[in-house]
């Protein structure tokens, strides 16, 4: 297989995350086949997976395209696995991951056609150099993904191994922590691009706090992370990724921020692990931690961008407790926001009638299986007049 051998890109992320990762994949150059609910088709090479995987922010995996092919069977699908030359791939010394999503009338679980591809993997190996590599569902090494629809199936070299999302920097999670790259979504949402103020209340374990900090050094997500799945495959090639990897760093705005980046929590322990986790990501100089409540928080003047991600709750109890929380939220937004945009990230609805204000906005993200709302409040100063728009995806 030739590194630069141009294939299918199928790059997958979290529901709601397409409309932010589609403009991100633009803006590295890419073109754009077609969009679906879980991801974006592009084109390129093997390389082009390296930079995808280095500086994708909301992605979860790239997926190279290996092989398309019609399948009716369990048999059919080894068969056709079989012709793919994987000893040019995959050394028998590495471990093999085999992920598979099946929608097809003929098998109704995954566990057989993951079976076969791996049997039909291993023993062209096998056959071709007279050892196997070991297998099993650690993600750390090489990643095989099928995808078998009806009579159609597709194999994919999943080149990012563990999520991309693991971003590698949060050791400390704390409470009810955003995934990474919902965090970058819902910054992206709110158009910050680290030329306005961002004020982030309730930052718990610092997830978007951090984002922001690494959206507005255009930090690659990636540089983080020492392991992706495309670093165990025998076309990799160190060279080339160490340029890379150079050349995009050349693009990191180093030189400090000219706006401020504010977290705040009422947990000791949460700026403590936000802290931390901000010192792992190399941003902790561009975020001012402290811990109060959140109505305490001091605001920077002028128009900034507030976000807030308060718990949703789920016991009775702790229903009635943060029905007062979101009352409060209210309070502060209309009595100390004035001129600021804010967005919250809403998980009931009951709770977010407390608040008392109309959303100019809401968008849809999915925080694990929860369906939330990230709901926009433009907080006019003195008269209900609307200020200078401006322009963000929750506006467009
Ligand atoms: C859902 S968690 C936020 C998680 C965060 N987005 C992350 O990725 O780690 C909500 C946070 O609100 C904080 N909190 C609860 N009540 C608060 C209050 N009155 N003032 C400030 N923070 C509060 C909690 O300590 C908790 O860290």
């Amino acid at each position: 297989m030739d590194i630069q051998e141009r294939r299918n890109i199928l790059v997958t992320c979290g529901p709601g995350l397409k409309d932010y990762l589609q403009p991100e994949i633009e803006a590295l150059g890419f073109e754009i086949i077609s969009t679906h609910a879980g991801g974006v088709l592009t084109r390129g090479s093997f390389v082009d997976c390296m930079k995808l995987n280095f500086s994708l922010r909301t992605a979860y995996n790239v997926l190279y395209l290996l092989r398309q092919f019609r399948c009716g069977s369990p048999d059919a699908l080894y068969k056709q696995i079989s012709t793919v030359p994987w000893e040019s791939i995959i050394d028998p010394e590495e471990y093999l991951c085999v992920v598979s999503q099946v929608d097809t009338k003929t098998i109704n679980h995954t566990r057989y056609p993951n079976m076969k591809v791996k049997d039909a993997i291993v023993d062209r190996i096998k056959r071709k150099t007279g050892s196997r590599p070991d297998s099993g569902p650690d993600r750390n090494s090489v990643v095989v993904n099928l995808f078998w629809k009806d009579d159609k199936a597709w194999i994919y070299l999943n080149t990012s191994g563990v999520k991309l999302s693991d971003r590698n920097y949060r050791k400390m999670p704390h409470k009810a922590p955003l995934r990474e790259s919902l965090a970058a979504g819902i910054v992206m949402a709110t158009g910050f691009d680290g030329s306005q103020d961002i004020v982030l209340p309730m930052c718990g374990s610092g997830t978007l706090a951090i984002e922001a900090a690494l959206i507005a050094m255009n930090k690659p997500a990636g540089s983080l992370r020492s392991n992706f799945g495309f670093k165990h495959v025998k076309i990799f090639d160190e060279q080339i990724w160490k340029k890379l990897r150079n050349d995009i760093r050349k693009t990191i705005r180093k030189n400090g921020l000219k706006k401020r980046i504010i977290a705040t929590d009422i947990d000791e322990q949460a700026i403590y692990a936000a802290r931390q986790n901000a010192r792992t990501a190399g941003v902790e100089h561009l975020i001012e931690f402290s811990a109060c409540d959140f109505a305490d928080t001091q605001l920077p003047t002028g128009e900034g961008i507030i976000v807030m991600n308060p718990e949703y709750g789920s016991r009775l109890g702790e229903l009635e407790q943060l029905e007062k929380v979101y009352k409060r939220i209210g309070d502060f937004l209309k009595q100390r926001c004035a001129g600021h945009t804010a967005y919250l990230l809403i998980g009931n609805k009951e709770l977010s009638a407390k608040i008392g204000l109309k959303a100019s906005h809401r968008i849809v993200f999915y925080n694990g299986n929860i369906e939330c709302r990230l709901l926009k409040y433009e907080l006019y100063k003195g008269t209900k007049q609307p200020r200078k728009h401006i322009q963000t995806h929750a506006s467009k």
